[in-house]
């Protein structure tokens, strides 16, 4: 099996929040990420960490495809950045026996982008298309009839001569991953045979997948100490797995090498990420709207200008994580702190209701 990736792939990604004041603790892809993430990803599903009941319908789906001798159905993995999806497929691949090609929606600008790619694909092969949201128009078009009856539609000539051309295509697997599944158009959703969403991570799941990072880079590592790291990755095993790399370099320039509990909650508390994995763009965050605004709601363009970070930032790296942890909700006036937030920032849960009843 083969990976095959575009060389202008997640490079959105990249653009989008590279603004972004603390990139150590925020789930999208990072440049720098890209071979450390390639040289520590599981292959198979016993090494793939978490996601459990996702593993179990996949190996039957495998299992099936295989017997049938069929390729598997279309699949479409969402959920927030960084919880495995890119490496899940790849395990896809590796148990199917075929070879992945790694692109995304924003690298498929024109036409000939995705028409080069589908053209490219061998019978079976996997194409895994990331921000599959971002997809525009003109490849959505050309992507439904070659995921639904593997065919390309070419038009040739112009107006009166015009002519339509139909390409067979070799029977392949389209994997789409999307941070935002609402954001996708209905024929698209619909043409996946297969949705399923990826899950944050416990910390029991993120503690076993920061002993076997630790193992592959030859970091020693205490139970306690995996813990500690695992505690403050926000249920994101792409943020453990770069926490380990900077708790790492600190316990060899101040310690020995060895990441302790004592060693990993030091260097995390020097790295500002406290003890719910919190940045301080996060705290920032829940402390304008206590202060600012009363504890909410307000508008997510409100919180964006007061704290200088753009929407997208705040809305697909910020809040998924912050809204699982119940420290914000959502609501249709705009988004709240909850009091687990004024708790967590140590500001004085303030209520509401005795203090209008003093007047
Ligand atoms: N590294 C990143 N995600 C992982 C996972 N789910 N299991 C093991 N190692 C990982």
């Amino acid at each position: 099996m083969s990976i095959i990736s575009d060389n202008n792939d997640f490079k959105s990604v990249k653009s989008l929040h590279s603004g972004h004041k603390n990139p150590v603790i925020k789930p999208e892809t990072l440049e720098s990420d890209k071979n450390f993430e390639n040289s520590i990803r599981p292959k198979s599903f016993d090494a793939y960490i978490g996601q459990t009941a996702l593993k179990e319908t996949l190996k039957i789906t495998i299992e099936a495809a295989k017997k049938r001798e069929q390729p598997l159905d279309h699949l479409l993995f969402y959920g927030p950045p960084g919880l495995g999806k890119t490496t899940l497929a790849g395990v896809i691949a590796e148990q199917m026996g075929v070879n992945i090609r790694i692109t995304s929606a924003p690298a498929l600008e024109r036409p000939r982008d995705i028409i080069g790619i589908l053209m490219s694909l061998k019978g079976g092969e996997i194409l895994f298309i990331d921000e599959i949201h971002r997809l525009n128009k003109v490849a959505e078009e050309i992507l439904y009839p070659a995921m639904e009856d593997f065919y390309l539609d070419m038009t040739t000539g112009k107006s009166q001569t015009v002519k339509t051309l139909r390409l067979p295509l070799p029977k392949f697997t389209l994997i789409g991953a999307t941070t935002k599944a609402g954001e996708l158009s209905g024929p698209l959703r619909d043409r996946f045979g297969i949705i399923h969403r990826l899950e944050f991570y416990t910390e029991d799941e993120l503690a076993q997948v920061i002993k076997r990072t630790a193992g592959i880079l030859n970091i020693e590592i205490t139970e306690e100490g995996a813990h500690a790291i695992a505690r403050r990755s926000r249920g994101t095993p792409r943020i453990a797995n770069r926490l380990i790399k900077r708790v790492s370099d600190f316990a060899l320039v101040k310690h020995d090498g060895k990441i302790t509990e004592d060693v990993a909650n030091e260097s995390l508390d020097i790295l500002k990420i406290d003890t719910f994995g919190l940045d301080t763009t996060d705290r920032s965050l829940l402390r304008l709207i206590i202060e600012k605004y009363d504890g909410g709601p307000v508008g997510v363009e409100t919180i964006a200008a007061a704290i200088g970070e753009d929407v997208r930032t705040i809305e697909d790296v910020c809040e998924p994580y912050l809204l699982q942890a119940g420290l914000l909700q959502r609501t249709p006036r705009g988004r709240k702190v909850s009091p687990a937030a004024y708790r967590h920032l140590g500001v004085m849960d303030r209520d509401i209701n005795d203090q209008k009843s003093l007047f």
